[in-house]
């Protein structure tokens, strides 16, 4: 078995996990208006890589965790990565209509259900954090505060504000940078420290090569996504291509070129990869997975 196929299965094992969480945590009557319920269903159990998942779960293994330790902060930033796509693709902000290979939230229901769906999704997001799962109440205040500082105010939700404010302007690249690491980046790292958080290794230098490598991976996540906005096809995206320069959005590829931003992406992976170093084969899954985000074409 080579390694790509090891990766290959193990993405499919935590995808299948998460998707089995998500669906007992969004049962038909989780909202008590059905249509409201409905629309959150449609978007959170519609698709994904489910990448943040996914790095929950191999921080958590990093750290010596076991996979059932990483469920609910998984289906918790999944829940609010979907809660914040749904947002994204609203007439106000990107204006787009397909995701994840369907209509959008906003077309497939209407723009108020849509909103309500993204509001209701982040805040179910903190209430699976808050229950038992097994963790003490230490660990999950902590998850708890790392997630919504990632996603809020200094986190996505400014890095969107700010991606909103810049449309049409020159950056440079180092603003471009900032944007892309609040917007995409913050959730990535989180992804990595909650793993760290639900494992309860108390390992800081472990802590500090999470960070650090989600860091790097969370910049190369967007610069992807950016390149793949220009050269991916939508069929296989699952989302509209030319969505940025359809919306004068600054990005990666237009400041720098597509060569260099694959470069970019390439030396950040490196990085990446270069900062787990000391911990052998123990890292193998995330130094896959930093090969995937910088190579994946969807
Ligand atoms: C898309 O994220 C939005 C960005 C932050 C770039 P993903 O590419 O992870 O989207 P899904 O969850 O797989 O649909
Ligand atoms: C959005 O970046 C990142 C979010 C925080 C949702 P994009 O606007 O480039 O994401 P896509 O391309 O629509 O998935
Ligand atoms: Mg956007
Ligand atoms: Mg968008
Ligand atoms: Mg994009």
């Amino acid at each position: 078995m080579n390694d790509f196929t090891a990766l290959r299965e193990y993405m499919a094992a935590c995808r299948g996990r998460t998707d089995e969480h998500l669906e007992r945590w969004l049962s038909p009557t989780v909202a008590a208006s059905p249509r409201l319920a409905d629309a959150m269903r449609y978007v959170a159990l519609g698709g994904g890589k489910r990448i943040r998942a996914i790095l929950v779960y191999a921080a958590c293994e990093f750290c010596g965790g076991k996979p059932e330790q990483a469920d609910l902060p998984a289906a918790a930033i999944e829940l609010v990565h979907a809660y914040s796509l749904v947002h994204d693709d609203l007439p106000a902000m990107d204006d787009d209509e397909l995701r994840r290979g369907r209509a959008t939230c906003h077309i497939a229901y209407d723009e108020a259900t849509a909103i309500l769906a993204g509001d209701t999704l982040h805040t179910l997001a903190f209430e699976l954090l808050a229950r038992e799962g097994g963790l003490d109440d230490g660990t999950r205040v902590a998850m708890i505060r790392l997630l919504a500082q990632a996603a809020g105010a200094n986190g996505m939700a400014a890095g969107q504000m700010q991606d909103i404010e810049s449309s049409g302007a020159e950056l440079t690249l180092e603003a471009l940078e900032e944007i892309h690491w609040l917007k995409t980046g913050r959730l990535i790292t989180a992804a990595l420290l909650l793993g760290y958080l639900a494992a309860r290794a108390e390992d800081p230098l472990r802590e500090q090569a999470l960070e650090d490598y989600g860091n790097r991976m969370g910049l190369a996540f967007q610069i992807r996504d950016d390149i793949l906005d220009v050269t991916g096809d939508s069929e296989e995206l699952g989302k509209p291509g030319g969505s940025d320069s359809r919306h004068e959005k600054e990005t990666f590829p237009e400041l720098i070129g597509l060569e260099a931003s694959r470069e970019q992406a390439g030396k950040l992976c490196r990085q990446a990869c270069e900062l787990l170093g000391d911990y052998g084969e123990r890292a193998d899954i995330l130094r896959q997975l930093a090969g995937y985000i910088i190579s994946r074409t969807h």
